[in-house]
């Protein structure tokens, strides 16, 4: 998948669902249960032992479902990444070497910043959407309206991570530097593991509802 499509697909979801599942029994049921509520997106967390197994299971089961890998810290986190058919990867924070290597096998991959020495360090690898991330915790919007100013004029896009939940989602939607959100609230940990689908279906159709609500 090219990077515009891909960047399409982000805009259109609005909302990527973090996820940490530790059965690989439970990946095709909670796929299934975002995609009935209307969100097939899901960045799968390398949190957990069973991410890789996750990824591969979905890539190939539900091959629809716009596929991410999450908590990518190393170079053989990002090519278990690609290899099980994750289309593209996140990380809390800017590795070079990571970096690097996502840029030399093609792979999309989206690395966290919060300042703009990190903005900037992103940009030297021609980083153009990057993960903001712990934005509640760093203080919302107002900080990445500000952090975010100087580079206004290069279209550079943002994740915003961390804290955000059905509440707020619809003020960082509407920010024009926000491609997407990231986050836990639609399929939490605790969830998954007690396999309440329906509470996963419900969240992820409140998130299309404010999605389609504010782009339509
Ligand atoms: C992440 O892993 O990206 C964040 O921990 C998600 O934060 P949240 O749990 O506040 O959504």
């Amino acid at each position: 998948m090219d990077q515009k499509e891909l960047f399409e697909k982000m805009e259109k979801c609005g909302v990527v669902p973090v996820i940490a599942i530790e059965s690989p029994e439970l990946a095709l049921p909670m796929a299934d249960a975002l995609i009935k509520g209307g969100l097939p997106v899901a960045e799968i967390t390398f949190r957990t032992k069973a991410a890789a197994d996750v990824i591969k299971t979905l890539s190939k089961e539900r091959p629809d479902l716009f596929l991410g890998a999450g908590t990518i810290l190393s170079v053989d986190q990002l090519l278990s990444a690609k290899e099980c058919g994750a289309v593209f990867g996140v990380a809390p924070g800017l590795n070079p070497d990571v970096v690097k290597k996502a840029r030399e096998i093609g792979f999309s991959l989206f690395p966290g910043v919060i300042t703009p020495s990190e903005i900037e360090k992103g940009l030297t690898f021609g980083i153009k959407v990057f993960k903001y991330f712990p934005s509640e915790a760093i203080g919302g919007i107002p900080v990445l309206k500000a952090v975010s100013a100087p580079y206004g004029h290069l279209g550079i896009r943002f994740i915003p991570t961390g804290g955000i939940n059905i509440n707020n989602l619809e003020a960082y939607l509407s920010l024009p530097q926000v491609i997407c959100v990231g986050g836990t609230w639609i399929a939490k940990k605790d969830v998954i593991a007690a396999k309440k689908w329906d509470v996963i279906e419900k969240n992820a159709a409140g998130v299309v509802e404010v999605v389609s609500h504010i782009r339509g």
